[in-house]
């Protein structure tokens, strides 16, 4: 557990998501305050909450609509007094519409790229106002390995990953000077309980996952610490000259 004047307070989005659980367990070990966004508030929050009552602050908000998120953010940070420095961006929607480009229905399309593209510019723009207060910051977003690779059926997920790897390359210009850095940690796939997934969707993503573990060097997946790992250097004071990279953790995959 950190001394009072080192412990940080880091937003996380997406915080009912596999990966978020997984970082949310092991910063709530360090003895860092957590600012948690759910879509919708879950079984597990609530019991992380009455286990970490002065550790955990939750937000139920989609990210979608940016006045929203906005407003609960302000008033969960004033009313308890919080003074975050870092934010963990992992909400993102999967790829759902298992179609090429060409016979995919147009509304699938939009509603990715709105829930991968536009919530991570709301995220960004209500946060960057919070991190500029401190003349301190620490983002990290994610992308994914997809962003170099493609996805068949799946261009949509893919193209907002790639603009999401860009995007933190000009907010690193632009906010150098105010002591932020952003990263962008690109997985390739990542173990993860997919107990919780409708079938045709654990099938493909089984079928997706076999092949692609024909490609990686290391011969296995990534797991949960290692993405940790990554996130909790970038965000690290440490962390003084990496700012506007995508990093690939898919153990030496192209
Ligand atoms: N897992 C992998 O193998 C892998 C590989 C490469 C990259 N990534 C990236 O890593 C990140 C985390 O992945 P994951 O597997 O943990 O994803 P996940 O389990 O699908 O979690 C995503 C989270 O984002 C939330 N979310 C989506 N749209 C939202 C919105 N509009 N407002 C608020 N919350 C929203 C979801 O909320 P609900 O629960 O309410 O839907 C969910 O909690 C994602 O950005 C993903 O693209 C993952």
């Amino acid at each position: 557990m950190k001394c009072l004047s080192e412990q940080r307070t880091i937003i996380i989005t997406g915080a009912s998501g596999s990966i978020a659980s997984g970082l949310i367990s092991r910063f709530i070990e360090l003895g860092d305050k957590l600012i948690l966004i759910y879509r919708v508030f879950t079984e597990e929050y609530n019991s992380i909450k009455k286990k970490y009552p002065e550790q955990i602050f939750g937000i139920e908000s989609d990210l979608k609509n940016l006045s929203e998120i906005q407003n609960k953010l302000d008033n969960t940070i004033a009313d308890n007094k919080l003074n975050p420095g870092f934010l963990i961006h992992t909400a993102a929607m999967r790829s759902i519409d298992f179609s090429s480009l060409a016979d995919g229905e147009p509304q699938i399309w939009y509603d990715v790229i709105e829930n991968n593209l536009i919530i991570t510019y709301h995220i960004l723009r209500c946060s960057i106002e919070i991190l500029r207060r401190n003349g301190f910051g620490r983002i990290v977003l994610f992308g994914s390995n997809v962003s170099r690779i493609g996805l068949g059926n799946g261009s949509a997920y893919s193209a907002s990953k790639a603009a999401i790897a860009n995007l933190c390359r000009s907010v690193a210009c632009e906010e150098a000077e105010n002591n932020i850095l952003i990263n962008t940690i690109s997985p390739g796939p990542v173990k993860i309980d997919d107990s919780k997934f409708n079938p045709e969707y654990r099938e493909f993503r089984k079928q997706y996952y076999d092949d692609q573990l024909k490609r990686i060097p290391l011969n296995r997946l990534a797991d949960v610490d290692d993405i940790f790992n990554l996130c909790n250097f970038l965000i690290s004071k440490t962390n003084t000259y990496i700012t506007g990279e995508e990093i690939f953790v898919t153990g030496g995959a192209l």
